[in-house]
């Protein structure tokens, strides 16, 4: 029988003492065991998301294998989540389960529906149950919780991508990482979960290299991740793989570094010029960067620090990254310091901040502005990228990089429940120089994005546009999955509206000030709303231009919009929950005259 994940079996009678191969003694207000037996590979776990979690400790031949959290069911079965009983099969298995509510008495315990939901299959039901919101072309987990993206790398023509990721519900708990491949940046395959929690902790972000020249001695090739093992404290531990990427055995000498004050997320990579390894540490609390450099990645030497007091310091710094690029059109070095922090960002919670300056192998320094001061510089002007990283050892030099498509201040309240979050699209890095003088970093769509072109629904030449608006029909099929791209003059007026609208009266209102050069999106009337006072909000962001031409990239997924403004040099990455599919696309211009040289729509599709 298929077990359903989502809710449906927790209506079937089940025994009180348990169903087939499960069984449950009471021994107190708050603890329970729960004996498992044979009958399935996979021990469903009933989870109810307004519960706080219980904790569990799985007990393989009386020892402690795992510890793991879960908001066991009180009252009601939201979802099921799948326990994979493999590694200890034909051992006797028993969970130590202390739940966290407040009792009276044993016969209250007995009452929650956990007891009568746990059940063993081989075959967990993994259908799509978010159809309406679930993204189609950004990579979603199946199931679970999900925040940065981590430890990326390139090998043999395939793109991994592990996450942060919880198995066992759909908010933050049990950190692994989360792992799946792609070979076109868009269909995304998911992988067994690579790397497990162990008596260091939980398993925070991290990076990992191809070790080419085996300098760690873990063989020619072999995957190194670091990443930040979170117990009491943090620190910085290593795991190896030799069958690229799939499997991480720990690096028996955990941890390789440290320190006594809050540390996390290494970011690390081969330095050519110095020919050896540099990292770069998150010092969270500190609000700054630690630099370290080493030969081998297991020993590492703190040389410098950047960042005290400098940029946005009121949240913490987290998920750093460190590399080189040349600026648009020159041939000048510049080294871009990502420094992703949460709260702090331009409209709320979390964003991704970065430094331009230079790097010699051992210490950064950031180039300052006209009036002697470091800038503080932002990647997206949207509330819904973080935590964004880049792939180590992409091929033909690309900088290939991906963010966290949500925001600490409400990822875990969003109108889903099956999975939580999706990843940003895949995105290409660059520099180029501005009118201000100013060197700053833009983020353009992969390449392969191309390749979910569809069909070309609308192509308009030479619209000019006034007060009363022209309407273009969207394509609603699929759940509303669409490109648009709008070659837009706005020399000629005050401002220029591009309004996306449905049936439910839901709209985004993007908006162009010519004046301010600055492009505005609305999400306050997008659809739904109401599940987080910071999620309706106006975003903001400088165009950086200075004669009103602008060439606006939309992206449209479900629950997401990623505007890309002059090949990305102008980003906004924004969530929607839209009550039905946008529909119609209207465009107006208020103050004087604006056209649009040219507008095209295409409908979209995975293969
Ligand atoms: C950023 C972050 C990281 C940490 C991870 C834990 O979103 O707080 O600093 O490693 O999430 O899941």
């Amino acid at each position: 029988m298929a077990l359903s994940i989502f809710g449906a079996s927790a209506l079937a009678p089940v025994p009180a003492s348990g169903a087939d191969g499960i069984e449950i003694n009471h021994l107190g207000i708050n603890n329970t065991l729960v004996r498992v037996g044979d009958g399935g590979r996979y021990l469903m776990l009933p989870v109810q998301e307004s519960n706080d979690d219980a904790r569990i400790n799985i007990l393989v031949d009386g020892k402690i294998a795992e510890t793991i959290y879960v908001r066991l069911a009180k009252s009601k079965t939201d979802y099921y989540v799948p326990f994979d009983l493999t590694p200890y099969k034909g051992k006797n298995i028993v969970l130590d389960v202390v739940t966290p509510q407040g009792r009276s008495s044993i016969r209250e315990a007995k009452e929650d529906v956990c007891w009568r939901g746990f059940e063993l299959t081989d075959t967990p039901d993994m259908t799509d149950r978010e159809t309406k919101f679930r993204p189609a072309f950004h990579h979603t987990p199946m199931y679970g919780w999900m925040n940065d993206p981590n430890g990326m790398f390139y090998k043999d023509g395939v793109w991994h991508l592990y996450y942060q990721f919880n198995p066992y519900g759909s908010k933050w708990q049990n950190m692994t990482w989360g792992h799946s491949t792609s070979t076109d940046l868009v269909n995304w395959k998911h992988e067994p979960v690579a790397i497990r929690p162990d008596g260091l902790g939980s398993i925070f972000s991290g990076s990992s290299v191809v070790d080419h020249n085996n300098t760690a001695g873990f063989g020619k090739d072999a995957i190194i991740a670091l990443y930040t093992s979170a117990g009491t404290s943090q620190m910085q531990s290593l795991a190896s793989s030799t069958d690229n990427g799939q499997t991480f055995t720990p690096y028996p000498s955990n941890p390789i570094i440290t320190l006594e004050t809050e540390a996390r997320d290494p970011n690390m990579f081969w330095n050519e010029k110095t020919g050896e390894w540099n990292l770069v540490l998150a010092h969270a609390l500190e609000r700054e960067m630690l630099f370290f450099t080493s030969p081998d990645l297991k020993t590492w030497t703190l040389q410098s620090s950047f960042g005290k007091g400098e940029g946005e310091q009121s949240g913490v710094w987290e998920c750093p990254d460190l590399f080189p690029l040349k600026v648009d059109g020159t041939g000048e070095t510049k080294w871009v310091l990502i420094c992703n922090i949460n709260p702090g960002g331009p409209f709320g919670g979390s964003a991704v901040q970065y430094f331009i300056g230079d790097w010699d192998g051992k210490t950064f320094t950031a180039d300052k502005d006209a009036t002697g001061k470091i800038p503080t510089k932002w990647l997206d002007y949207g509330k819904d990228n973080y935590a964004l990283v880049s792939w180590s050892d992409a091929p033909e030099g690309r900088r290939t990089a991906i963010g966290w498509m949500s925001n600490w201040q409400y990822a875990a309240e969003v109108p889903t429940m099956q999975y939580r979050s999706a990843n940003t699209l895949p995105r290409e890095i660059g520099l180029f120089r501005a009118a201000d003088g100013e060197i700053y970093v833009s983020n353009a769509p992969s390449p392969e994005v191309l390749a979910l072109r569809n069909r070309l629904v609308a192509d308009k030449s030479n619209i000019s546009l006034g007060n009363i608006a022209k309407s273009f029909t969207l394509p609603e099929a699929n759940g509303g999955l669409y490109e648009i791209i709008a070659e837009i003059d706005a020399a000629g007026c005050d401002s220029l509206k591009m309004v996306l609208s449905n049936k439910a009266d839901n709209k985004v209102i993007l908006t162009y000030n010519a004046a301010e050069r600055k492009m505005y999106f609305d999400r306050t009337k997008s659809g739904i709303v109401d599940f987080s006072e910071s999620f309706p909000v106006v975003t903001a962001s400088p165009t950086f231009e200075d004669n009103g031409k602008i060439t606006v990239r939309m992206f449209i997924d479900r629950s997401s919009i990623e505007m890309f403004g002059n090949d990305g040099r102008f980003v906004m990455t924004n969530l929607v929950f839209p009550e039905m599919p946008y529909s119609s696309l209207a465009l107006s211009s208020f103050g004087g005259k604006a056209k649009v040289k040219n507008l095209k729509i295409y409908s979209l599709s995975t293969k």
